[in-house]
């Protein structure tokens, strides 16, 4: 809800059901940022006003008629330079007489309600009844520059967004050299800015920076929202931890180069501004033009790191996702890639779909490899013709087989790059992002293409057209694997080679809303490299996007938890891989792989063709339980409970740094009744018998039933220890070990309590003994290194119960 109180000036109250952010227009026409946090009563701005009563030494009066008012200290909703204020500013510019001062000052209000879905740019959405929208007019009079200021109130969701869009209604030329989404002044405090940086398959590196002196920033620079800073970010004040405390949230509706500041003045106040990012940015306005700056999303929780993840995961699922992927189901897939790699081809592809049917796989994906002579990656990015050596019936001949088969059939495409050897490249050298007559420096080979003109945003549209309607394709992977370098189109004159990423970006919007639209039915998955794209722009079209090319679960542990901080399950693509794990050859348990994978969309990349009946029959298990649980896994409430960062205790004084660290997660549905909780550990603990769970987000009045995924275990796993059972001696790893392995399984332990939501929530599930090489049996739980578990909570009222034996999975 918005209110206007008309004081001299007019004073604006944004509410949401928990949140309120006010700002008021000065005398001098400068709005002034009061307050943002957790709901409060206000009819006035008395007492949520800073008193300037004198200028402060040595700063610049903002005119001759309010010589007491100096920017420099002041809380504003905007700010460029030239005026006094000399932090970080929303706006700069160049003016038509060479000037850098920007003077915009309040015109006007307008309030509307409702938000159409985003076309050609990425952005949030909602009906009249779900978000009220205030524009505020700035007018920089001497300069003829106009401002619209837009704040998007959700109050469900407890987000407001915010953007602009700067008009020249000048004579002359104007350059931007930056136009902030949004900015932000907090009140001298102690903050913390919470980013998330990385690279390749390690991407979403949470970072906990103090905010000091000076300027602490993140942002990208690699033509991509980037796995390097992903746009979210999020700033606390005091203590927090994911129950208490306040914390705010930030994320940036963009898929390029981004930039996000927090600085701390030399009065102390602190001042975050995010948007596209100013390095490589530079935009010329000639007259009667304007410029819209990508949305950002804020939110705020004064109930820690918790609440804010919900805020946005309600409104990502609610406001951003959209189509008729909107809140629905995914499918589970199998994807061809780390089966495979390049070498494809109909016979094998049918084959290892033959196998995902039969372990219930819904939607079978052909990975890189199908098209041109794609045989590596040296070669026939544009050439999105299928091999017909690989694929002798084309498309159509393989989409067949696998519908048959009964599953929907997806691929993989990459349509934005060429590689120099392809028909596309021979034919239209002029096409790609390159500086002409200037050495070109290559990404995994390829070249991207200029996605700024007109011609190629047709040819990709009219490709993937084709493409679509060839056969009964249900899902496209749609993958970007390299980042900019020497960035330049051919299409623009010098003066607007500034402009290139971001009209790259306004091209692939345009193309990407086409496509889905035309295509709705289609599940589009967004992916770059991994996560080199995860952003809200993207899921703007694409409800879901991979979220790493690392596929080990422990390292996926912790990636997912970054994301689950912005981003719901429903939208974070995970596969369960083979072991040692491709990424980091690491050995891990085919339970742990399904259990980081299962709190997210659910797929498979492993070679099926490969594995033992009993991985097979594991496998099913799993895809069977997912089935079951889906629904919450993808849009339950998500909750971390503990990460491997917060878990490192001294209270073991014995172990290390690495030994202890572990996990904590857990899913509920919407009515409560079902909860899905899972622990995994990095290394073991020698001698820990006990152990406890935390699930999170139950109702407290409600009793539920809790019980563990059982597992059964190879008896390879106890090595020479089977001599303290066996009748006979058998020599660990010996011919007669595997022998016996194949008859015998050592059974897991089986929790089973009953308690109501408050115990479980407070007091804690205490688990059945971890080993301690003091015995082992059937109640004795196996918690090696890298070992997991999942527990499955039911309402006692929930008539949805089942048997868990359903779920018994091999290992
Ligand atoms: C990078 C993706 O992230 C992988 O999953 C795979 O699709 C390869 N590209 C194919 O080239």
């Amino acid at each position: 809800m918005i209110r206007i109180v008309n004081e001299d000036t007019p004073l604006f109250i944004l509410d949401t059901e928990d949140t309120s952010y006010l700002f008021k227009v000065t005398a001098t026409g400068h709005p002034e940022h009061l307050y943002y946090g957790a709901k409060i009563t206000a009819d006035s701005s008395d007492g949520l006003t800073e008193c300037h009563e004198f200028a402060e030494g040595n700063t610049n009066a903002v005119d001759d008629e309010h010589k007491n008012f100096t920017l420099e200290n002041m809380r504003l909703e905007i700010s460029s330079y030239g005026k006094g204020d000399i932090r970080e500013p929303m706006i700069e510019l160049t003016n038509s007489d060479g000037s850098f001062t920007v003077d915009l000052r309040y015109d006007s209000y307008e309030l509307s309600k409702g938000k159409k879905e985003p076309e050609d740019f990425p952005g949030s959405y909602g009906a009249e009844d779900e978000v009220d929208v205030l524009k505020i007019v700035m007018k920089d009079k001497e300069n003829n520059l106009q401002l619209d200021m837009f704040y998007y109130v959700y109050p469900k969701c407890n987000v407001i967004t915010r953007k602009c869009v700067l008009t020249n209604h000048g004579d002359g030329r104007v350059i931007i050299d930056r136009l902030m989404s949004m900015l932000m002044d907090f009140d001298n405090g102690s903050y913390t800015m919470h980013t998330f940086t990385g690279a390749w398959t390690r991407e979403m590196h949470k970072s906990d920076i103090p905010v000091k002196a000076g300027k602490t920033v993140v942002s990208s620079y690699t033509g991509t929202s980037s796995s390097r800073a992903n746009p979210l970010v999020m700033i606390s004040e005091g203590i927090a931890n994911e129950e208490y405390g306040k914390v705010y949230g930030f994320n940036l509706i963009y898929s390029g180069n981004h930039y996000e500041c927090c600085e701390m003045s030399p009065y102390g106040k602190v001042r975050f501004v995010a948007g596209i990012n100013p390095s490589g940015f530079r935009w010329t306005l000639e007259k009667e033009e304007c410029f819209e700056t990508p949305e950002e999303v804020m939110t705020f929780s004064r109930e820690g790191f918790g609440k804010m993840s919900h805020n946005m995961h309600d409104f990502v699922n609610t406001h951003i996702v959209r189509g008729e992927w909107k809140e629905r189901l995914r499918p589970i897939l199998l994807n061809s890639w780390e089966a495979s790699y390049f070498d494809i081809n109909e016979s094998k592809l049918v084959n290892l779909a033959r196998i995902a049917k039969k372990i219930g796989i819904e939607l079978f994906v052909m990975d890189d490899g199908w098209f041109g002579t794609r045989d590596d990656d040296t070669s026939s990015l544009g050439d999105w013709y299928a091999n017909k050596k690989k694929l002798p019936g084309g498309l159509k001949g393989l989409c067949s087989k696998i519908k048959k088969l009964g599953l929907d059939f997806g691929i993989w495409v990459e349509p934005e790059m060429v590689n120099e050897k392809s028909e596309l490249y021979r034919s239209h050298p002029d096409w790609v992002i390159a500086i002409p007559g200037k050495p070109h420096s290559k990404g995994r080979n390829q070249m991207i293409l200029d996605l700024t003109r007109s011609g190629v945003q047709e040819y990709i549209i009219d490709t993937m057209t084709r493409i679509l309607s060839s056969c009964d394709i249900s899902y496209i992977k749609w993958d970007m694997n390299r980042t900019f370098t020497d960035i330049f189109s051919s299409a623009l004159p010098a003066d607007r080679q500034g402009e290139v990423i971001h009209r790259y970006y306004m091209g692939l919007y345009h193309v990407m809303n086409v496509i889905t639209k035309k295509f709705p039915k289609v599940l589009f998955e967004g992916c770059a490299a991994g996560g080199n794209r995860f952003d809200l722009g993207i899921l703007s079209y694409f409800p879901q996007i991979w979220a790493s090319d690392d596929t080990d679960p422990v390292v996926r542990a912790e990636i997912q938890t970054s994301y689950s901080y912005g981003y719901p399950p429903s939208t974070i693509s995970c596969h369960v891989s083979d072991s040692p794990n491709h990424q980091t050859l690491r050995r891990t348990h085919s339970t742990t792989r399904f259990n980081v994978a299962a709190f997210g969309v659910l797929g498979y990349e492993s070679n099926l063709m490969d594995m033992r009946k009993e991985q097979l029959e594991g496998y099913k298990k799993q895809i069977e339980c997912y089935k079951e649980w889906r629904q919450t896994m993808q849009y339950g409430r998500f909750y971390r409970i503990m990460s491997f960062a917060d878990s490192l205790s001294d209270t073991h004084s014995v172990i290390t740094p690495t030994t202890g660290k572990h996990l904590e997660w857990c899913v509920v549905s919407e009515d409560k009744k079902t909860a899905l909780s899972m622990i995994l550990q990095i290394m073991v603990i020698p001698n820990s018998q006990t152990a406890v769970i935390h699930p999170a987000g139950l109702d407290p009045d409600m009793r539920y039933s809790l019980n563990n995924r059982e597992l059964s275990y190879s008896i390879l796993d106890f090595g020479s220890l089977v001599n303290t059972a066996a009748p006979v001696h058998i020599r660990a790893d010996g011919h007669n070990h595997h022998l016996l392995d194949k008859f015998i399984r050592m059974p897991g332990e089986k929790e089973s309590h009953i308690m109501y939501g408050d115990a479980i929530m407070n007091a804690g599930v205490h688990l059945k003994s971890g080993f301690a090489a003091v015995g082992y049996d059937d109640q004795v739980r196996f918690y090696q290194d890298y070992s997991s578990r999942i527990y499955i909570l039911r309402s006692e009222e929930n008539d949805n119960g089942n048997d868990q034996q359903d779920h018994k999975d091999n290992g």
